[in-house]
């Protein structure tokens, strides 16, 4: 497997088989976080594993495209300093994106599968998950073993991307 071919074919998986994370797959993927780049190497973030069932359940109703982090073996709330703070660099949401996706192609390289998920009630998030006031959690990342191995790459949609032609400007826009 190499970086290009995972790029091109990871897919989002939404439906999990009802088996734990192994160890290293789990510890593979988190690595996959911690080691991302950041700016000034700040690595303003820090990540909450949650992976009790009832706990997962909860983190399902905080958004309304959240329910597949109910049947995931693990969830990953992802935590940085409040991005919506007056001053607040965008580079949190950069950094974070980056360590996200690093996460997510290091778990499909070892055949698990992931979906990120929008928290839209932030307050209920914080009250979960127990991070301090001058934290924010957005986004987490469910992870697990896809219940049909074949949506780690299925094909792409028809259109599921931009093409290159409508996006690239050459020079200039
Ligand atoms: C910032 C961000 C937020 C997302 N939020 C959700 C979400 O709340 N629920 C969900 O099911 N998918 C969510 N997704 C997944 C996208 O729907 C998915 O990446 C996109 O449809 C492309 O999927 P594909 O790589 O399988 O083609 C999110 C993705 C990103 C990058």
């Amino acid at each position: 497997m190499n970086v290009q071919e995972a790029v091109h074919r990871k897919r989002a998986v939404r439906q999990f088989a009802d088996r734990p994370l192994a160890d290293d797959d789990l510890a593979a993927i988190l690595e996959a976080g911690r080691r991302a780049h950041s700016a000034k190497n700040r690595q303003r973030w820090s990540f909450i594993l949650v992976r009790d069932r009832e706990r997962l359940a909860q983190l399902a109703t905080l958004g309304p495209w959240c329910g597949h982090v109910a049947g995931a073996a693990a969830a990953v709330a992802l935590v940085t300093p409040d991005p919506r703070l007056p001053g607040a660099a965008l580079s949190i949401t950069w950094d974070l994106g980056g360590a996200a996706a690093q996460m997510m192609l290091v778990a499909w390289e070892r055949g698990v599968g992931s979906c990120p998920a929008t928290v839209y009630e932030a307050e209920r998030a914080r009250e979960l998950l127990g991070y301090p006031d001058d934290q924010h959690c957005e986004f987490m990342l469910s992870f697990g073993y896809p219940a049909d191995p074949d949506e780690l790459t299925r094909p792409n949609r028809e259109g599921g991307r931009r093409p290159t032609e409508e996006l690239v400007h050459l020079e200039a826009w």
